[in-house]
């Protein structure tokens, strides 16, 4: 099912796939909200771009996100401090705020139809035992100057322990604002080239040579900004982020709606603020995370969104389900600036985990900055090149370990499954002259069968029976049950197999 967003846009302009051979000043890879907003300011200060999307303009992350646009990035503020310093905890609050006015400006100056609305943002417990860590954060946030304020009664249905609360922070459509971003970077003579997929980037004298599946476009300057780089050699990007998964329903119910918008921060976590549908507020509630390729089912995520629905909206009716991936990190900071030392003039934006909508803005400044020769006040936060101690062994596991594990060893495992436990309408790999083989069973048990090793670094897929696709357990590409594939950091699809009757 599609995404609210993707379903209420009204895409009031088309793109063609790149028709030929081009030139440009900066050539951008992605035509999400970062490599958009990127192309925004640069067109506006006079840069020839072109834009490069492999699917429609915020079809993926940007089209699937909760669009909240906050600078309280859940419980941050006292892990920076703590890892950083306060300076640098300081700055990276200062940065995210300065973007919510930035979005504001840019939706005022182009006239952006998009429902923004400023609303407070708040993080809450409902757990006594959680109420420190709320404490120990505002104390944090008082030591950088920031009034955040702690409050015990909320909109939402049910009763909280404590909450901090963030103000004048903002929501809005994520694609809306998109498509009011293209029409102003077209109407400045820049160009959005969809369903083109780039496949490599080589240097060549003083150049990039940008190569897609048909033509190619050479360029000054590269912004690489697909959601996860897919250049593996240098960069090495795949050894330093994962992506998870969460889930999204909105919901429709005749009881009155909480504005504002909230999400606790342990597991169970739940997400929610409205939205703008056929003239009314609808309720968006998010949750039910996890590392993209692990196991899940319906009730661990779309089920547990419902459930929530239902206890507190027993007339609830489910308009919308739908799926989102971030990218996460080491050290839970975006990467920003050079692709690699060895890559000058080519930039990369990535890592936003789920605070995209400021964190891209930000990105996009710094980078523009950094093409103008400028020296931005945020760019030392998010250096792409740093090179820091390991200190969070949770996400060191699920980068490394959990890779090595699906790259080396359980290809080498025999598979439980047999042909006959596949039921209709799921998936699993099973062996069959040796070879381990991904089975997809329609509703009328026809077969699809397609070779589950991952056309990225080759790590071996799992069937993802709730959306139906082949989902990679090392760094989050997604194929769907033929083979296609949906999600980078991979590009190219699956082999699928003719199976003998
Ligand atoms: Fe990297 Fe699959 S996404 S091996």
């Amino acid at each position: 099912m599609n995404s609210l967003w993707l379903d209420s846009v009204s895409k009031n302009i088309s793109f063609s796939s790149l028709p030929e051979n081009k030139k440009a000043q900066v050539c951008i890879i992605g035509a999400g909200i970062f490599g958009l907003t990127c192309a925004y300011y640069l067109t506006k200060l006079g840069y020839h771009v072109i834009v490069l999307e492999k699917d429609d303009i915020g079809e993926k992350a940007t089209g699937h996100t909760t669009g909240k646009i906050t600078s309280q990035h859940s419980l941050f503020y006292d892990y920076l401090i703590q890892s950083y310093g306060e300076k640098f905890a300081k700055d990276y609050l200062s940065a995210n705020e300065q973007a919510i006015q930035d979005i504001q400006n840019i939706i005022q100056e182009e006239k952006i139809k998009c429902d923004f609305a400023l609303e407070n943002s708040y993080v809450y417990t409902t757990k006594n035992s959680e109420l420190r860590a709320i404490k120990k954060e505002i104390s944090a946030l008082d030591s950088l100057g920031f009034h955040s304020e702690f409050v015990t009664k909320l909109g939402l249905p049910f009763e909280i322990e404590g909450a901090i609360c963030f103000k004048n922070q903002a929501q809005f459509h994520p694609l809306k604002y998109l498509y009011g971003l293209a029409s102003s970077i077209t109407n400045r003579n820049g160009e959005i080239f969809t369903h083109t997929t780039v496949t490599d980037v080589q240097k060549e004298d003083d150049s990039y040579v940008v190569f897609t599946n048909h033509h190619t476009v050479v360029a000054d300057f590269v912004i690489m900004a697909s959601h996860y780089p897919f250049i593996n050699f240098p960069g090495f990007y795949f050894t330093k982020m994962y992506q998870s998964t969460s889930y999204l329903i909105a919901v429709d119910t005749k009881k009155t709606l909480p504005h504002g918008m909230y999400i606790n921060f342990t597991n169970p976590i739940f997400s929610y603020r409205t939205a703008r549908y056929k003239g009314k507020d609808i309720l968006l509630i998010g949750g039910g995370e996890h590392k993209t390729g692990q196991p899940t089912c319906y009730q661990d995520s779309y089920g547990l969104l419902e459930e929530e629905a239902f206890r507190y909206y027993p007339d609830a009716e489910i308009l919308y389900r739908w799926n989102t991936r971030d990218c996460i990190s080491l050290d839970k900071l975006p990467y920003v600036g050079i692709y690699s030392s060895m890559m000058p003039n080519v930039f990369v934006g990535t890592g936003f985990k789920k605070w995209g909508m400021t964190l891209t803005n930000v990105a996009a400044n710094i980078i523009v900055d950094e093409i103008c020769g400028k020296q931005n006040p945020y760019q030392y936060l998010f250096r792409s090149t740093r090179l820091k101690p390991l200190k969070n062994h949770d996400e060191m596991k699920n980068i490394l370990v959990q890779s090595t594990t699906s790259l080396f060893f359980d290809k080498l495992k025999l598979s439980p499954m047999q042909f006959e436990d596949i039921a209709n309408n799921s998936g699993g790999i099973v062996e069959i002259n040796h070879e381990k083989v991904g089975i997809y069973k329609d509703e009328n048990g026809k077969i699809y069968a397609v070779k589950p090793i991952c056309t990225h670094l080759g790590c071996l897929l799992s069937w993802n029976d709730v959306d139906k696709t082949w989902d990679c357990p090392c760094h989050g590409s997604r194929f769907d049950y033929q083979g296609k594939n949906l999600y980078d950091p991979a590009f190219k699809d699956l082999d699928f197999y003719v199976l003998d009757s």
